[in-house]
């Protein structure tokens, strides 16, 4: 783990912002480690999403009366905290969408089928999420491109010896990659991607899905072409996401959706596009949900990203040890150095649904399937693992609890 922060964390200070954690479950308060699937979400940002709705609603860029231009400036403001979070050099390269699955779907679309063709070739990770796979899998075929994949070895950790073979191929166009594993935890060699990617003459699309939450990003740094991200993953609301564009490649691409917003003018036999951002998002935008995500930007920019990505690896490291003693437990992927704060495992003889049941009767709240990564699961060699995850509300005694409820399943299943 590289950082190391100035303030560390105090989850418990924290939890107090999150009325779910007064929540029993089971008549147990509720350990919640599935954050990787969608996190919880603060007071902070519950009270501005009721107040902006309360006080500032209207649609935006449409109207000239005052409740339209403070839903205008709410809606605008959110835009720039998005710029600043990932280091973006100007906010007209900021799109909000639903959720970093439409932002790739938009990337795939609206820049793989113009630029796409036969003698191409699409490259993508064996561990990437379906929503960084599926679409590009469907543009190459569309569009008569090669879609090959980068493999992982046994640690579900990157094979960058391939990327020699993959360039025989044929006129690498794309390089599309998680910068952080769902399913393991893996942070990826994103920035060594781009700079080969971009020598192949492709771009670098960056799924930040699970890393933007976790630690700091920075488009400039990462030397990537597109950059997409969800709100609800962190500690904001569900429905809004962002793709963050280089402004050469936005402006050459056609829109993805088509409707009002996005245009410039519409005559019966023409119509042209809106400038940036808005040529992106046609019709209305999520509106208090783009305010509620900039609020949680803040929450989670004054807390610290490195104080976040440091107390999940004090979790990490403390449920990998734990795990490791228990019998029959497979951990999958990379030591804690080399993973954020997601561990996924399976114990011997038990169905992962099975485990992630007996654990909710125990208040502990936790993922069990394939995570949207059928592919890894095929490498994997299982059909579904149990995955626990955390962040920046996550205490010690919540690892222990897993690891309790996991006893408990060995007994219940020997
Ligand atoms: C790595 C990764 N990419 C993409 C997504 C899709 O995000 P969303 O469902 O918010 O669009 C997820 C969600 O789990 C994810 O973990």
């Amino acid at each position: 783990m590289a950082v190391t922060p100035a303030t560390k964390l105090d989850a418990r200070r924290l939890r107090a912002d999150f009325p779910v954690f007064d929540e029993l479950v089971n008549g147990k308060p509720v350990a919640f480690l599935d954050s990787a699937a969608s996190t919880q979400k603060p007071r902070q940002v519950l009270d501005a999403m009721r107040e902006f709705y309360e006080h500032s609603y209207a649609n935006v860029h449409r109207g000239v009366y005052t409740l339209a231009e403070r839903a205008t400036a709410g809606y605008e403001g959110a835009r720039e905290k998005v710029r600043a979070y990932v280091n973006a050099p100007s906010s007209r390269e900021v799109i909000f969408t639903r959720g970093a699955t439409e932002a790739l779907n938009l990337v795939a679309y609206a820049w793989g089928l113009d630029n796409l063709g036969p003698g191409d070739v699409v490259v993508i990770t064996e561990l990437e999420h379906h929503s960084n796979f599926v679409p590009w899998q469907f543009i190459a075929k569309k569009t008569g491109a090669e879609f090959a994949h980068i493999p992982i070895d046994d640690l579900g950790e990157l094979q960058l010896d391939a990327l020699d073979e993959i360039a025989t191929r044929g006129n690498v166009k794309v390089v599309a990659n998680n910068l952080v594993s769902n399913t393991l935890g893996t942070v990826n060699p994103v920035e060594k991607l781009a700079t080969w990617a971009h020598e192949q003459g492709a771009i670098m699309v960056v799924d930040a899905a699970q890393a933007a939450p976790h630690r700091k990003i920075d488009v400039q740094a990462l030397g990537c072409d597109f950059l997409a991200f969800s709100s609800h993953k962190l500690c904001g609301p569900s429905g809004v996401g962002a793709l963050w564009g280089r402004r050469e490649l936005l402006e050459e691409m056609q829109p993805f959706n088509f409707g009002g917003e996005m245009i410039r003018s519409v005559a019966l036999d023409r119509t042209s596009w809106n400038e940036l951002p808005y040529k992106f998002e046609a019709g209305t935008p999520a509106i208090a949900e783009a305010y509620g995500f900039g609020v949680a930007i803040d929450y989670v920019s004054e807390i610290g990203l490195d104080a976040i990505e440091a107390h999940e690896h004090e979790l990490v490291v403390q449920a990998m040890d734990a795990l490791a003693e228990i019998p029959g437990l497979r951990i999958f992927g990379p030591p804690a150095e080399r993973r954020t704060g997601i561990v996924s495992f399976e114990l011997e003889n038990v169905h992962p649904h099975d485990v992630a049941q007996i654990l909710d009767w125990e208040g502990v709240a936790v993922r069990a399937g394939h995570h949207c990564t059928q592919p890894l699961m095929t490498r994997l060699g299982v059909a579904a693992t149990t995955r626990a995850s955390f962040y920046l509300y996550s205490l010690p005694e919540e690892v222990d609890r897993l690891v309790a409820g996991l006893l408990k399943v060995r007994k219940t299943f020997a």
